[in-house]
């Protein structure tokens, strides 16, 4: 199957209506209270899209910002993990969901909603989509400048709903040196094109002597995508992740995730 948005001035009768009906979701999914939907995505899994997701929340927050992370890896979220959270998601009066704040960083999971974290999540393709866009589009997220959206890795369900139909302002790719990481980060710069979505850049994690370095340069020259850094393969980093702490508030970070956050920001 081509993804290809459909041509909105198409002659014929089905491209019009699937037009009207795409246009008619996003407008369902529109968040009044939120500025900016930042999505972090690679093709790939375990590049570190979690691991980056939530050291730009704190250090957004660090600098003033409202901040809110949606966890959209729905059968597999690692977010509350990787900050320590055991409190729980609720519903609200009016059914909709009620972000835990985490140190003044609103989160949505499906891992708030767990009391046995090592409980597998059954949950098939059709509903794991319905989750992750009724988490976006159901949550009163309040007042959020930044809502950082840690999509899962992959080109089709829950990614392609999200930034399809999400209102994304932005993606950030994150990709390890490897060749394989590459080729999969390569498909989902393809996608986030295909829904022709603002790329702010990428960055290449797990960097040096093991897996290799300067490759997610290659990649930003061939999409023509500001590449924005490198984060080292680190014990202290492992360290940190298992520990639930935020390792880019250590100022060894400050040049690492300056440029990140200064594509956030000024987009
Ligand atoms: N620069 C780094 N140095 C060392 N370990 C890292 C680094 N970045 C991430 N990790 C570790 O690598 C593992 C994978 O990271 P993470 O879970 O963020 O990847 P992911 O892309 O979100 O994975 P998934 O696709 O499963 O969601 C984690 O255990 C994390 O702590
Ligand atoms: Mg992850």
């Amino acid at each position: 199957m081509k993804l290809e948005p459909v041509d909105p001035k198409g002659e014929d009768e089905f491209s019009r209506l699937t037009y009207e009906m795409d246009q008619k979701r996003k407008q369902e999914m529109a968040l009044d209270t939120v500025k900016k939907v930042i999505g972090i995505h690679s093709g790939k899994g375990g590049v570190g899209k979690t691991f980056l997701t939530v050291n730009l929340a704190y250090a957004l927050a660090e600098k003033g910002h409202d901040v809110a992370i949606l966890d959209a890896d729905v059968d597999c979220p690692n977010v509350p993990k990787f900050l320590g959270i055991t409190s729980s998601l609720f519903v609200d009066k009016e059914k909709k969901f009620v972000p835990v704040n985490h140190n003044g960083v609103k989160i949505v999971s499906m891992g708030l909603t767990k009391e046995d974290e090592a409980e597998p999540i059954l949950i098939r393709g059709p509903a794991k989509h319905r989750v992750a866009i009724d988490f976006l589009a159901n949550t009163a997220w309040g007042a959020v400048d930044y809502l950082l959206v840690d999509l899962p890795p992959g080109t089709s369900d829950v990614p392609m709903s999200l930034l399809e139909f999400g209102n994304v302002d932005g993606i950030l790719y994150i990709t390890t040196p490897q060749k394989d990481a590459l080729m999969d980060t390569r498909k989902s710069i393809r996608l986030g094109k295909t829904f022709a979505i603002p790329m702010l850049g990428i960055v290449e994690n797990m960097s040096g002597s093991v897996f290799g370095k300067d490759k997610a340069l290659e990649l930003s020259k061939e999409f023509g995508i500001p590449y924005l850094g490198s984060i080292p393969l680190s014990e202290k980093i492992v360290a940190a992740n298992d520990r639930g702490d935020i390792i880019f508030s250590d100022v060894a970070f400050e040049s690492v995730v300056r440029p990140i956050l200064n594509a956030i920001t000024t987009q």
